[in-house]
């Protein structure tokens, strides 16, 4: 058996894209929102019967490898090697050797710089003023082990020599972010080379399998002028600051059970709120929430509470992921610390976690967030002063995806400035254009509006005619053999139906089963797959009678889409031949015309 159809056998595609996408039962199959492109209704399936998944929404569709490839944007040895080991599956050594690469490479120089931090952290005589600090933080060694943390002398090449010595090139500690190349370093000699990181505490940062992508790293003295508080590791193949979130390897599963992300600012956060036993707690790490982020997120939950530096700079910072947050259409909420609490969720836990726990708990929606907001630092006594508030919270409520919501926050808003909610709806178009330049911006990001063209209505019609004939193999013979002909140079599907036509003709078929026996090729096989979920949707539990029914329909309404673009065409045709004052090549395409 091949190593892709072992790790097949093993898996279950509705485990391994569940842990991405939320699915819920529909029909035989699963669906969920397409991670693949911004939708709000979903139309992402996945069926188990024929561990195959499609999005009528983007018209993209595959087996395991390719979502894997497609969502983790890996190469097919990648994503290969990935799902063997979650499946056990040992490898055949063809293909062992050959996956490595770069990625590969870089993330094994990390995982040896992050033991080496760790062990040094917990061992060395140099260390003892990072462990006092520590402890003075309140960190138990408990949670140390448990998020790997370390720390690296202020010396300048430490760690760059200790990995030369283990044999690890050069160039992959400067592309893992570890080292630095000094103005006039050379690697042949293998000289003018520093550590990045030097003097600071170090928090591995992990990628959602667990995977060591990056650091950032604390200083534990107050900073020299020019120094950050913390560093972290650049841009690399494995590592971009704005699509991590600190924490979400260990948070993923409480964040699903919990049916909601507690959003912080730093690691600390993190680290002490999972200390005191709240585990979905994760970080941005600093940055406003970014698509990326948000997008990941979205695998585990669409709720999330945020709990953010209250001052001005912070909340601004804030609001720009909150807004990108609500545009995609997430559940969001405030969690407000009390004053007397500290200034982060670190502080507030350390003095009293009960307190943390329960500002969770009470957090607000972000709507009447920003209403106490509004109402806190404007006035509503002058008409002036009502607009300004107006204006500011009909900003956000436009922003919402969703329009009962919007209308509910409408007539909210109405209500407590004693006005027609129709007014408000009225200055409410003031805002249309610029939400919709925020939504477009973040489709952008996403990149990934669909990947393949929406197949044309000729498509869509092939598709159901094959589906239909390969759910009952006589209406193959009866309704597609003998006219697919005149419709294949019309269609994408020709390739396919020919494919499959050739195991047609090697014997009588009379089940799908037995035509799924003969079809050999693997791309084959997943368009067959893709197919059939299709007809569980569209034609679910359909009798052989009904099929023939909707096989006529479809044939019928192909011919005139057929006929309908042959015109077009010829129209076409016959203006380019005017317009050349070609008269002859006119009468000729008129009379094809008049033949259609
Ligand atoms: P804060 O300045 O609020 O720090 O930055 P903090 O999380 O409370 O850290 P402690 O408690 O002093 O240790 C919030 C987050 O912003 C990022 C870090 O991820 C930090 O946790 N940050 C901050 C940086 O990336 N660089 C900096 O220089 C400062
Ligand atoms: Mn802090």
């Amino acid at each position: 058996m091949s190593d892709t159809q072992m790790i097949k056998d093993k898996l279950d595609i509705v485990d391994v894209i569940g842990e991405y996408v939320q699915l819920k039962p529909a029909g035989t199959s699963r669906k969920g929102l397409c991670p693949f492109h911004n939708e709000k209704s979903p139309s992402f399936t996945v069926s188990r019967d024929r561990q195959a998944w499609y999005c009528f929404g983007c018209a993209t569709g595959g087996d395991i490898f390719s979502f894997i490839q497609e969502i983790e944007g890996m190469e097919f040895l990648e994503a290969l090697k990935h799902l063997a080991n979650q499946a056990g599956v040992t490898l055949s050594t063809g293909y062992n050797k050959e996956v490595g690469g770069k990625r590969a490479r870089i993330k094994e120089v990390l995982l040896e710089a992050a033991r080496f931090f760790h062990n040094f952290l917990l061992v060395m005589d140099g260390a003892q003023e990072a462990r006092t600090y520590i402890s003075q933080r309140g960190v138990d060694e408990k949670t140390l082990i448990e998020w790997h943390v370390g720390y690296i002398p202020d010396q300048w090449d430490l760690l760059t020599k200790y990995l030369l010595n283990k044999g690890y090139g050069i160039d992959d500690l400067v592309d893992a972010g570890l080292t630095v190349k000094r103005e006039g370093g050379a690697y042949t000699s293998g000289k003018g080379f520093y550590d990045r990181f030097r003097g600071r505490i170090m928090f591995p940062i992990h990628g959602t399998h667990g995977e060591v992508v990056g650091f950032t790293g604390r200083v534990i003295k107050s900073p020299k002028e020019g120094v950050g508080k913390y560093l972290n590791t650049p841009q690399t193949a494995v590592f971009d600051k704005s699509a991590v979130i600190f924490g979400l390897h260990k948070a993923k599963k409480a964040i699903k059970e919990a049916g909601l992300a507690v959003l912080v600012e730093g690691q600390m956060d993190v680290i002490t709120a999972h200390q005191h036993g709240m585990y979905n707690v994760v970080a941005s790490s600093g940055t406003a929430l970014t698509a990326e982020q948000i997008t990941l997120l979205k695998r585990y939950t669409s709720k999330i509470a945020m709990a953010f530096d209250s001052d001005e700079a912070g909340k601004k910072a804030a609001k720009r992921g909150i807004d990108l947050a609500i545009t995609q259409g997430l559940d969001v909420r405030i969690i407000q610390i009390p004053e007397d609490m500290g200034s982060d969720p670190d502080d507030c836990i350390r003095r009293d976690s009960d307190v943390w726990n329960q500002v969770v708990v009470q957090a607000k929606d972000v709507m009447d967030w920003y209403f106490s907001e509004a109402f806190l630092t404007g006035g509503v006594d002058t008409p002036k002063e009502r607009q300004a508030i107006a204006n500011s919270l009909l900003c956000e409520i436009q922003r919402i995806p969703f329009a009962m919501e919007r209308d509910h926050w409408i007539n909210v808003l109405a209500d407590k400035l004693v006005v027609d909610p129709k007014i408000l709806r009225e200055d409410m178009k003031k805002y249309t254009n610029t939400t919709e330049s925020v939504s477009k911006t973040v489709e952008v990001v996403e990149k990934k509006e669909a990947i393949l063209p929406k197949s044309s209505r000729i498509d869509t019609l092939v598709e159901t005619l094959l589906l239909l004939g390969i759910l009952y193999p006589k209406l193959w013979y009866s309704h597609v053999q003998p006219f697919f002909g005149s419709f294949s140079a019309l269609s994408t599907y020709g390739p396919l139906y020919d494919s499959l036509n050739v195991c047609y003709n090697i014997s009588k078929i009379t089940t799908t089963d037995a035509l799924l026996l003969l079809v050999q090729k693997p791309e084959i096989q997943t368009q067959v797959d893709m197919l059939l979920i299709k007809g569980e949707v569209d034609f679910p539990g359909i009798t052989e009678v009904d099929a023939l029914k909707e096989e006529e329909v479809f044939y019928k309404q192909l011919v005139v889409a057929c006929k309908k673009l042959e015109r077009e065409v010829l129209q076409k045709q016959i203006v380019a031949a005017e317009q050349r004052g070609d008269s002859g090549q006119v009468t000729a395409l008129i009379k094809d015309f008049q033949n259609i």
